[in-house]
């Protein structure tokens, strides 16, 4: 933690002054309390993006995914000599939050006594600008924190987007409370919003003899509640380091928050001086609503009445959007509640989808590396830009209720989240990457073997049955591709991307009118019609199929630049009697016959332009497990009359919009030509 490192010569001067009768009185004697209403001439250094405003207004924050600091500068003498016992201490603190958003404010604001004021290895957002993913809860941080959190970070356990907690080297407060205050006249805890854009008063105090720490509220013009917020025991001496900074940390996410402090006092071995808060700077005019404490600070004791209406009236209208909440979310709240990640949780976990944590990107947006903070687990994120609009529920209904199935060679949907105009969707993550990286890379580096193909095959033909019959819906994948498969740890194939797939109930219409997938894998009759169904699937499966064989793109392009389909030279191969000699050479003849030959075949098999002479994905693994065998194919079995089908078909429409069909229509042309 950067907050270990202090300046040397400062330690050696103190040890030397501690060791001495006068012990603290050099470093600390004008430092032991200070007192700041406004902070232009304030003694304090900041950093981040912290700035102090005209009006002496300190700014801590000013736009999202930030970090804003504000040290007294002279370090301070935390520890008695020479029983190294912390010593009392307390502070006073106003501030003003205010957000682009009433709804909400990202992420939260700290008092801290730290042993160092470099944080430069600090994260944002969630983390406070005081700690990062690896510092955080290390004893070696010797950080004591007040947090005051305007956001729930699932991952630190936080109570509400509404609390002050106290903080020991870890976002995991020991403990905390909603904000709020007890009032001294009727004892009544009356709640307060931190983000109202209204300054309030923080006080804290540390007590040596019994260790407590007390936390106070209020909004400001109201005197010091005499019971405290919350109160609670840490002994301070086995955390904090001498000397120690005294500072204050803003911090934003991805909503720009700003966190403002008006005044701020401190004092060692004593209570904090009074903020004198006649002449505070004032905060920026926010376009908020002042009722709230201008009802507490006038009208309360004047006129309960007034405010039980007021609550009562907020309560209902709380009451009636969250009617309206549960009603626009209904359906997926319940069924797909489990699936939906927060937009904050996965930009920290891909570190604000930085580059570097970039894996790849593809036709539908791009992939980056995560790893969720609470579990550790590593993910794939992948960022679709969609808008939210007509097609977005039906999206989501169908990537949730994809997010349910489950089966061991299929990469596993763990879930998905909504941000402004994206779809982000969370997979499992598979180390090794995808196949095509392996297949098509340069000649002379190692490739897979042949059983590992084998392997990857079987596994992907297993989930391929799997969406095809064995759930309880039929899920059509559509865009079957070597780089639609992964490869874990082990190499095994796991079958990915249901991004473009759509749901069908069991025995309703497959028609649809979208077409959807890859070039070179699309079967011809959803390039006519756009009609997709398991055998369209099976179709691509053939490409790949050959892909993993052969160790070649399903097209290709010659050196005059012409586009050759591989189907068309296995086939050409296959009636030459030549059919091995189209698999991979970077294999080096290393495969089994029999296995290497029924994949050639059933790639053919399955690239059947009639989609009824395709087999079912049933009868492939049937195949693999070598239940029956493959039906005794002739050369001639694919020479069939493709330009009678062509006719029966609206296929013009499709050219127009699919250009690239020509090359398509004209190899199976050619198929029937060989006859
Ligand atoms: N779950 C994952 N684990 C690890 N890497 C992944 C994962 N998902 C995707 N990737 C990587 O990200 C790259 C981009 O994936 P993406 O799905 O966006 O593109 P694509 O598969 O090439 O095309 P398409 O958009 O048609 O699926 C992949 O090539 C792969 O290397
Ligand atoms: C976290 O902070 C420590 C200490 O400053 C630093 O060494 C480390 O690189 C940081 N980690 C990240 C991921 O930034
Ligand atoms: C935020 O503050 C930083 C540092 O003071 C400054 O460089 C930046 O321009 C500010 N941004 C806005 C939008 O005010
Ligand atoms: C803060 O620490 C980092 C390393 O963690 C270092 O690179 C940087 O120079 C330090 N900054 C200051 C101002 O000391
Ligand atoms: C205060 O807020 C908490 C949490 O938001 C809520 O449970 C409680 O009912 C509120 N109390 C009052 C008096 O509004
Ligand atoms: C903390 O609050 C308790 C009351 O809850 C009070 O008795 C105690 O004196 C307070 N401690 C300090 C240091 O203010
Ligand atoms: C706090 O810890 C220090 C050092 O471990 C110890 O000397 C002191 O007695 C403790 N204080 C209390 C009140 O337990
Ligand atoms: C607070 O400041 C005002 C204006 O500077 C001054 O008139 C007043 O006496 C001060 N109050 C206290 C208690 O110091
Ligand atoms: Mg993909």
């Amino acid at each position: 933690m950067a907050a270990k490192r202090h300046p040397c010569i400062l330690v050696f001067v103190c040890l030397i002054l501690s060791l001495g009768p006068n012990h603290g009185a050099f470093c600390t004697a004008e430092a032991q309390s200070f007192v700041y209403s406004g902070f232009n001439g304030a003694d304090i250094i900041l950093d981040g993006v912290a700035m102090v405003r005209p009006n002496g207004l300190l700014q801590l924050t000013n736009i999202s995914d930030v970090r804003g600091y504000a040290f007294h500068r002279d370090p301070l003498l935390f520890l008695e000599y020479p029983n190294g016992v912390a010593r009392s201490f307390s502070i006073s603190l106003v501030f003003g939050i205010q957000s682009e958003f009433i709804e909400s404010s990202v992420d939260g604001m700290t008092f801290f006594v730290a042993a160092g004021k470099n944080f430069s290895g600090t994260f944002s957002g969630g983390f406070l600008g005081l700690f990062n993913d690896s510092t955080d809860g290390s004893p070696d941080n010797h950080i004591f924190a007040v947090e005051v959190d305007t956001f729930k970070n699932g991952e630190f356990m936080d109570m509400d987007s509404n609390h002050i907690g106290i903080d020991i080297n870890s976002l995991f407060s020991i403990q905390a409370h909603t904000a709020g205050f007890y009032d001294d006249t009727t004892g009544l805890f009356t709640n307060l919003t931190l983000n109202n854009g209204e300054p309030m008063q923080l006080w804290v105090e540390y007590d040596a003899q019994t260790t407590h720490v007390n936390s106070t509220l209020a909004p400001l013009g109201v005197a010091k509640p005499r019971k405290p917020l919350f109160s609670t025991t840490t002994n301070l001496s086995d955390v904090l380091k001498d000397p120690s900074y005294v500072g204050l940390s803003g911090s934003t996410g991805p909503v720009n928050t700003q966190y403002y402090v008006l005044g701020w006092s401190f004092a060692m071995d004593g209570p904090a001086p009074a903020i004198n808060i006649t002449n505070l700077p004032k905060l920026p005019h926010g376009h908020r609503k002042k009722a709230r404490s201008k009802v507490l600070e006038v009208v309360l004791p004047i006129s309960t009445a007034v405010f039980i209406a007021l609550v009562g009236t907020g309560i209902f209208l709380i009451a009636r959007r969250r009617l309206r909440y549960a009603e626009l979310l209904d359906d997926w709240e319940v069924e797909f509640g489990p699936h939906r990640f927060s937009y904050k949780d996965l930009y920290h976990a891909t570190e604000g989808f930085k580059d570097k944590r970039l894996l790849g990107a593809g036709g539908f947006g791009k992939v980056y590396k995560g790893v969720l903070s609470t579990s550790k687990l590593e993910v794939a994120v992948k960022k679709v830009p969609h808008e939210s609009g007509q097609g977005m529920k039906e999206f989501i209904t169908e990537v949730a209720s994809i997010g349910r199935l489950r089966h061991r060679y299929l990469v596993q949907l763990l879930g998905y989240c909504r941000h402004k105009d994206e779809l982000i969707l969370v997979y499992e993550y598979m180390p090794n990457g995808s196949l095509d990286k392996y297949l098509h890379c340069e000649e002379d580096k190692p490739t897979l073997d042949w059983t590992q193909r084998f392997g990857i095959i079987k596994g992907v033909a297993c989930g391929l049955f799997y969406l095809h019959e064995k759930w309880e819906k039929i899920v059509i994948h559509r865009d079957i591709k070597a780089s639609n498969v992964l490869l874990d740890r082990e190499m095994n194939g796991h079958l990915g991307d249901f991004g473009l797939s759509r749901l069908y109930d069991h025995g309703t219409d497959l028609q649809t009118t979208h077409v959807v997938g890859t070039m070179g894998y699309l079967a011809p009759e959803l390039l006519c019609m756009g009609k997709a169904s398991p055998l369209t699937d099976v179709f691509a499966f053939g490409a790949f199929l050959l892909e993993v064989a052969c160790g070649k793109r399903p097209i290709r392009q010659d050196s005059q630049g012409k586009q050759i389909m591989l189907v068309d030279w296995v086939l050409e191969n296959w009636q030459n009697g030549s059919l091995m000699q189209t698999m991979d050479k970077r294999l080096q003849g290393n495969y089994d016959n029999d296995e290497a030959n029924m994949v050639l075949k059933l790639g053919l098999l399955c690239l059947h332009p009639f989609p009824t002479s395709r087999p079912a994905m049933r009868q492939v693994i049937e195949y693999f497990d070598g239940d029956t065998s493959l039906p005794v194919l002739a050369p001639t079995h694919f020479n069939v009359n493709m330009v009678s089908m062509m006719q029966s078909r609206e296929f013009i429409p499709v050219i127009i919009s699919y250009p690239d069909i020509t090359t398509s229509i004209g190899t199976f042309s050619d198929l029937s030509g060989g006859r």
